[in-house]
């Protein structure tokens, strides 16, 4: 597996596979990768004959205060995980190449970003928004893989991907968990031994809520249970638990078979902020 750090060797290692009539898939990451990442290698080389993974720790998606500086990274770890999964290409650029001096662009999408973790980390998705929107040009893939447990970054990318007409297919890939449920995260590593073992209500939590909903119970009653358990099992209260429209992030009063909805569900525990989202169904 080649690791360039350039956008010019991004784009003359992808043009020389398409030059060979091959398809390309692109995996954006922050690194510190888990079995949920390889998984959207693995999707990849399904959907295409090569996949080429970014890793950078984008700094204008973090907010004053979050874990920026401390975010993990080791890149030979990461890249010896990619290697081994079948991935074609590291892109590892640094904060010069990606924002050089004079960088000026923003992008908002507006919306989807007001609610969840958009109300939770203001600036968040404009920084996620930004740094996709420059991986998709840069990259001209044919296919880009974002996984599912962050679901309304994936809404905001399948937005922004639409509106601004870039021509790259948007695919989310299923959540990956841990045997006992808890979703695979980076993040994960900041837990303690004893908070570890506490995570896993976050997922029973906002299952039990949609099984709820889809039996009847309201968004308010079921989401609602779901907070009061998170606190019995440790965590502080929760940002949010919600019910919410798969696609236009809209509140939900009931369950619907014909709208695909989720419950989503945000919270600390010690260092980690851990989000997830199951389907209603
Ligand atoms: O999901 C992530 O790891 C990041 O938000 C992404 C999409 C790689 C952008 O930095």
């Amino acid at each position: 597996m080649d690791i360039v750090r350039t956008v010019a060797a991004l784009r003359a290692a992808v043009s020389g596979w398409k030059a060979e009539g091959l398809r390309v898939a692109l995996t954006p990451t922050m690194g510190a990768l888990h079995a949920g990442h390889l998984s959207l290698v693995e999707i990849g080389l399904r959907e295409a004959d090569r996949v080429a993974a970014t890793l950078f720790v984008n700094p204008t998606q973090f907010g004053a205060g979050e874990d920026l500086a401390a975010y993990p990274r080791d890149e030979a770890a990461d890249a010896a995980m990619l290697a081994g999964a079948g991935c074609g290409l590291l892109y590892a650029p640094d904060a010069g190449e990606m924002y050089p001096p004079g960088f000026a662009t923003q992008v908002r999408v507006t919306g989807l970003t007001d609610v969840l973790c958009g109300a939770a980390r203001p600036g968040h998705f404009d920084g996620v928004a930004q740094v996709v929107t420059k991986y998709l040009n840069q990259a001209q893939a044919d296919v880009a893989i974002f996984g599912e447990k962050d679901w309304q970054q994936l809404a905001v990318i399948r937005r922004l991907a639409a509106d601004l007409d870039i021509p790259t297919r948007i695919l989310g890939a299923p959540i990956v968990r841990e045997a006992d449920g808890l979703a695979m995260s980076s993040r994960n590593r900041y837990l303690s031994a004893a908070e570890r073992a506490a995570a896993p209500a976050l997922c029973a939590a906002i299952r039990r809520a949609a099984t709820r909903i889809a039996a009847g119970a309201t968004p308010a009653e079921a989401c609602g249970e779901a907070a009061r358990a998170l606190t019995e099992a440790g965590f502080p209260p929760p940002d949010y638990v919600e019910a919410r429209d798969a696609a236009s992030l809209a509140a939900i009063d009931g369950f619907d078979p014909a709208r695909p909805a989720r419950v989503f569900a945000a919270a600390r525990l010690g260092r980690a902020r851990l989000i997830d989202n199951v389907e209603i169904a």
